[in-house]
């Protein structure tokens, strides 16, 4: 089933009969598909659900060429971003090339879904817009955070359980809070990576969000717990390029702290609460242990 998803997206691609932009898009490839497998997942009699598959994995894919051209990002997928390669304006152009071929696709869709899948992306977009502004300074506010999250991440998965349950004729209230949840604990454990991944494996430095900028979860856990000192410490080493040392210092807090495990732990509640809505769904549970342990 996902091949089919594969085969429709590289068929999307071509109707947008360019062929530099399928040139392009072929060096997105490789992403987990999550956003599909979630789709696949829940409605796998359902013969428009590889085509839904296919249109979210473009929104995503036009999502994060966008984002890399906003975190300034040179490696995407463990290879070098559009804009590394070929600049920031060719990549903003292929990912509104790509948005808008998957809004055209939509319109085939029950309106609900149509409308829902189109709305996750507004949100997204102001979610993307609030992690910029947040990066400018030193936010210790979780909900707000936590807020943040939701919108840049998990109402796009949100949408798509949703969307999936509606083809399927399943509670589509039911699965999209366990869509909901397993998107902020999608984006929690992708916080915790930049702290704990190596860079062969993240195909990214260590640390980078919090020299972008970004006081993702586990710093605002840990600023809570330190002393009056070392929150200054914390503070001063915001959004600047860290030396090793400070690098360890950062590492070796979390651990006294156990940060990192406290941050799993809030993912896991999540991911707990999700399957209290789903329940017997064996797909659907996989799905989330390969969310909570997956490692880039
Ligand atoms: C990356 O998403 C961006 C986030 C929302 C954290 P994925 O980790 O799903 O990206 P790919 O598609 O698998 O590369
Ligand atoms: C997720 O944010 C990006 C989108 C939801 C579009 P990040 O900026 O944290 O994603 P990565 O870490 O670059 O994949
Ligand atoms: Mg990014
Ligand atoms: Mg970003
Ligand atoms: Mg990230």
């Amino acid at each position: 089933m996902l091949e089919t998803v594969e085969t429709l997206i590289a068929k999307l691609v071509d109707k947008v009969e360019y062929p530099r932009a399928t040139e392009l898009f072929s060096k997105l490839s490789g992403g987990k598909r999550l956003r599909a497998r979630l789709i696949l997942a829940i409605a796998p009699e359902a013969s428009t659900a590889p085509l839904l598959g296919a249109i979210v994995e473009l929104i995503h894919s036009a999502s994060l060429l966008h984002d890399d051209v906003i975190d300034e990002a040179q490696l995407r997928r463990g290879v070098p971003s559009v804009n590394a390669t070929e600049g920031s304006k060719t990549a903003i152009m292929l990912g509104d090339i790509l948005y808008s071929k998957a809004f055209s696709e939509l319109t085939s869709f029950d309106p609900r879904i149509a409308r829902s899948v189109a709305e996750s992306v507004v949100r997204l977009s102001v979610g993307e817009m609030m992690d910029v502004a947040m990066a400018e300074t030193f936010n210790t506010d979780r909900s707000l955070y936590l807020n943040m999250l939701y919108l840049k991440t998990a109402t796009l998965i949100e949408a798509c359980t949703y969307s999936a349950a509606i083809l399927a004729g399943k509670d589509e209230n039911a699965h999209a809070l366990y869509g909901k949840n397993l998107g902020l604990a999608f984006q929690i454990v992708d916080d915790i990576l930049d702290i704990t991944g190596d860079e062969a494996t993240l195909g990214k430095p260590s640390l980078n969000d919090f020299v972008d900028g970004k006081v993702t979860l586990p710093y605002i856990d840990l600023y809570e717990v330190l002393g009056d000192e070392e929150k200054q410490r914390l503070i001063q080493s915001h959004a600047k390029a860290l030396d090793e040392e400070e690098k360890g210092w950062i590492k070796s807090k979390m651990d006294e702290h156990c940060i990192i495990e406290k941050s799993y732990a809030y993912a896991r509640a999540l991911c707990d609460e999700a399957i209290g809505v789903i329940g017997e769904d064996a797909a659907l549970r996989a799905i989330i242990e390969t969310v909570i342990q997956r490692s880039h």
